[in-house]
């Protein structure tokens, strides 16, 4: 951040702030916009964005307050992207519905990340790490989202969906098609209409695996579990394609860019990988703080069902109301030094990164158990990993992520 934008952030009208700029998160500029906006308007009114006018909750506890009121803020309405699908390309899916059709499709897929289903995938995640990681080129430039980071929950995906193994990027492709901005410069797909007709080729090759598993015993994959439910078996097909999109990047995208970001925040705070090499019990507390500074999520957006007042402002039915946790997850009022990266912190748990109430991420405990054993890993075979050059985010008002991130390991 240049002195330069800085002074430019704060020249800025309050009311031209648009924190939606997908550009300000791949920049990495986003926190002295929000720091203001918690500061001077934390219920902020953006009246002309590309998304169209949206309000912004920056607080904390504004968040929760928006979160645990799901009665007025609705998913089902608009949607959990500040951005609208297309109206002729809608995908719905269980987190774009709220009850009673949220929680009987939530209750269908939810045991895949329950404690005693992790139990036994705990050995599968060690063992594959432990391969990824004694395969690394030593002394040579590489890079980590690739190598690691993407194959290491590309395998999880193809575990979670039982997908062909030899097939399994395609999993990544297609998490990256119905995530993607499509005016990114490196999109896969460059339009609305592209995107529809990628993930319409997914699910034919969903199909064919669910006409298989509908055909035998259910069991413990996402494809068997929904086809063999009351509540998601006769589901239409675009209901189909939203679930998957939804499974796979909520697995997929959100853990990959934690596996980045904690080794990025380990990166730039040496003295934090010194407490943690000289104490590696401190590696959950490291899970959970890298899952808050890096908070993978920018935001979930809701719809107002009625007219509402929240933090003195009034929100009028209709009104798109956008939970911003990048902003939430930095809140001074409710985190001491939010802006530090900090392995040993008193209560490394209290953020927003999975959501809070009836949403509340499914998989979260999944996702901590993978990067548990990535570190556990790391720190077991004393691992010298050096990034090398500057990471390349993405372009993304939804995820916060990494594109690439060169890294080398001593021998
Ligand atoms: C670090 C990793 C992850 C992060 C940060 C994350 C974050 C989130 C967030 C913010 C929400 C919405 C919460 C809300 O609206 O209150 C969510 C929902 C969800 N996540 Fe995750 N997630 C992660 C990993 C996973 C994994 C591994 C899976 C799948 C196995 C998963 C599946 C889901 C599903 C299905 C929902 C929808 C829940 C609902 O609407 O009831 N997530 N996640």
């Amino acid at each position: 951040m240049t002195s330069e934008n800085l002074i430019t952030q704060d020249l800025q009208p309050l009311d031209m702030i648009d924190v939606s700029d997908p550009a300000i998160y791949q920049e990495d500029r986003w926190a002295p916009l929000f720091a203001r906006l918690r500061r001077e308007a934390p219920v902020h009114y953006c009246a002309a964005s590309r998304y169209g006018p949206f309000w912004s909750v920056t607080r904390y506890n504004d968040i929760m307050a928006v979160e645990l009121d799901h009665a007025t803020y609705s998913s089902e309405l608009g949607g959990v992207q500040v951005e609208d699908q297309p109206v002729d390309m809608k995908r719905g899916s269980f987190i774009r519905l709220d009850p009673p059709r949220h929680t009987t499709q939530r209750k269908t897929v939810a045991p895949i990340a329950a404690p005693a289903n992790l139990a036994s995938y705990e050995l599968t995640i060690r063992q594959r790490t432990r391969a990824v990681l004694d395969e690394l080129p030593r002394n040579e430039t590489f890079d980590w989202v690739d190598k690691v980071a993407i194959e290491l929950t590309t395998m999880m995906l193809a575990t979670l969906f039982d997908f062909p193994w030899q097939e399994r990027r395609m999993l990544t492709f297609w998490s990256d098609v119905a995530i993607c901005n499509v005016n990114a410069p490196d999109a896969p797909v460059r339009s609305e209409a592209e995107r529809f007709a990628e993930l319409l080729r997914m699910a034919d090759a969903f199909k064919v695996l669910w006409r298989e598993r509908a055909a035998t015993a259910r069991k413990l994959d996402l494809v068997s579990m929904m086809a063999h439910s009351e509540d998601t078996r006769g589901m239409p097909e675009m209901e189909f394609v939203g679930n998957l999109a939804l499974l796979i990047v909520g697995g997929n995208d959100t853990t990959r860019n934690s596996m980045s970001g904690g080794l990025w925040a380990l990166s730039e705070n040496p003295g934090e990988l010194a407490k943690l090499k000289a104490n590696p019990a401190l590696v959950p507390s490291l899970v959970a703080e890298t899952i808050r500074y890096q908070t993978p999520v920018i935001h979930m957006r809701r719809t107002a069902r009625r007219d509402v007042e929240l933090a003195g402002q009034t929100i009028r039915q209709g009104d798109k109301v956008v939970m911003w946790y990048v902003s939430g997850n930095r809140d001074e009022r409710a985190i001491p030094e939010p802006d530090r990266f900090l392995v040993d912190r008193a209560r490394p748990r209290a953020h927003l990164s999975y959501g809070a109430g009836i949403h509340r991420c499914v998989g979260e405990r999944l996702a901590d158990l993978q990067l548990r054993v990535l570190w556990e890993e790391i720190l077991r075979r004393d691992m010298r990993i050096e990034v090398v050059g500057r990471p390349v985010r993405v372009y993304s008002n939804f995820l916060r992520g990494f594109r690439s991130m060169p890294v080398s390991i001593k021998a």
